[in-house]
C-alpha cells in the first residue's frame, strides 16, 4: 500500500493486483445499499479538477458518500485559482482544512506528482495532461479481467488519438505489466512513437490492429489538446479510422468494445458499435465506482 496513486508506470504489479482484488470485494457495494459500510468515515476527500469531468469526479464523490467519507468538490471556476492562487498553495490550503485525500485533474503533465511532493495528505491522480490516468486504467483492467477471466495473453487494440491520451498511456503501462499485448492504432499525426519503447505495437491500420483483438478500445479525438486539427476533418477521420460495423466485421466475433468516455458517437466509434451486445461501456462506468472505492482505501491504508 502507498500513500498516493500518481501513475501506473511507477506502480508495482503487486499493488495493481491488490487494488483489483480490493475492487472485487467492493463491487457489491456499488449497487446494493445494504452492503455499504462506513469504512471511510472520518475521511475527508476533496476533488480538485482543473479540467472537465463527468465519470472520474462524480464516482469519487459518490464513493465518498457511499462509504461515509465527507466528500467535497472545489469548483475551480469560482475558487481563488481565478485570483491567481497556485496549485501548491491551493493544495496546501485544502490539506490545512483537514482534507485527507485530494483527487486532482490538471492539464499539466506532472501536476499530481508536484502536488503530492508539497502536501501532507494523500493525492490521487485523476488525469494529468497527456501523461497518466491511473484510476481509469485500473477500472479498464478490472473490466477486462471480469469479462475475460484473465489479463495474461489477451490482445487489446486501442484506437484513436493516442498521442494525447493519458488513458492509452496508463493502459499500456498496466496491461503490459499484467501480461497483456497492446496495439495502438490511429493516424500517424495522433500516434506517439514513444510507446513502442514500452512494448506496444504501433500501426496506422485499424483493420490490422483489431483483427486479433479480444478488446477494442476507442478513444476520443481530444480537440482541446490539438493546437490544429491533426486530420483534414473529423468526417475524414471517422471514415479512415473510426470503428463502425463494417470495420468490426474484420474483428473476432467475441471482441469486446470499450471506451473510457466521453464518446463522440459517429467519430471514433459509431452508435451501433458502442451500443452493441459486446459493449462494456457501462460496465466500465459501474466498475469505476468499485475501483475508486478500492483506490481510496488503498491510499488511506498506505498512510
Ligand atoms: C478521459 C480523460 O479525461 O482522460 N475521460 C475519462 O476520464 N473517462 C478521456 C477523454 O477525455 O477523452
Amino acid at each position: 500500500m502507498k500513500r498516493d496513486i500518481l501513475g501506473i508506470r511507477e506502480m508495482d504489479i503487486e499493488d495493481i493486483k491488490a487494488i483489483l482484488a480490493m475492487a472485487k470485494a467492493a463491487q457489491p457495494k456499488v449497487a446494493d445499499k445494504s452492503k455499504r459500510d462506513k469504512s471511510l468515515e472520518n475521511t475527508s476527500i476533496t476533488t480538485l479538477f482543473y479540467e472537465n469531468s463527468t465519470r472520474t469526479k462524480l464516482s469519487f464523490l459518490l464513493v465518498g458518500e457511499y462509504l461515509g467519507a465527507m466528500p467535497s468538490d472545489l469548483n475551480i471556476s469560482t475558487s481563488s485559482v481565478n485570483k491567481g492562487e497556485t496549485l501548491i498553495d491551493t493544495g496546501k490550503t485544502l490539506a490545512a482544512m483537514g482534507t485527507n485525500v485530494i483527487i486532482i485533474r490538471h492539464g499539466m503533465t506532472g501536476a499530481a506528482h508536484l502536488l503530492a511532493k508539497n502536501v501532507g495528505c494523500s493525492v490521487i491522480n485523476g488525469g494529468d495532461g497527456s501523461n497518466e490516468h491511473p484510476t481509469q486504467a485500473l477500472l479498464d483492467m478490472f473490466t477486462m479481467e471480469e469479462a475475460l477471466g484473465t489479463l495474461k495473453g489477451i490482445n487489446v487494440a486501442i484506437v484513436g488519438d493516442i498521442a494525447n491520451s493519458r488513458v492509452a498511456r496508463s493502459n499500456v503501462f498496466g496491461l503490459q505489466k499484467m501480461g497483456a499485448r497492446v496495439t495502438l492504432a490511429g493516424p500517424a499525426t495522433m500516434l506517439s512513437g514513444g510507446m513502442a519503447a514500452f512494448g506496444a505495437t504501433i500501426t496506422n491500420n485499424v483493420k490490422d490492429a483489431i483483427k486479433d483483438a479480444d478488446v477494442i478500445m476507442g478513444l476520443r479525438v481530444q480537440l482541446e489538446r490539438q493546437r490544429a486539427l491533426k486530420v483534414p476533418s473529423l468526417l475524414e477521420y471517422s471514415q479512415a479510422f473510426g470503428v463502425d460495423d463494417e470495420m468490426l466485421s474484420h474483428a473476432k466475433p467475441h471482441a469486446l468494445i470499450m471506451h473510457p468516455g466521453p464518446t463522440n458517437r459517429g467519430v471514433e466509434m459509431t452508435a451501433s458499435v458502442l451500443d452493441s451486445k459486446n459493449s462494456l461501456v457501462y460496465n466500465q462506468v459501474a466498475n469505476g465506482v468499485a475501483v475508486r472505492m478500492a483506490c481510496l482505501k488503498y491510499v488511506m491504508e498506505g498512510r
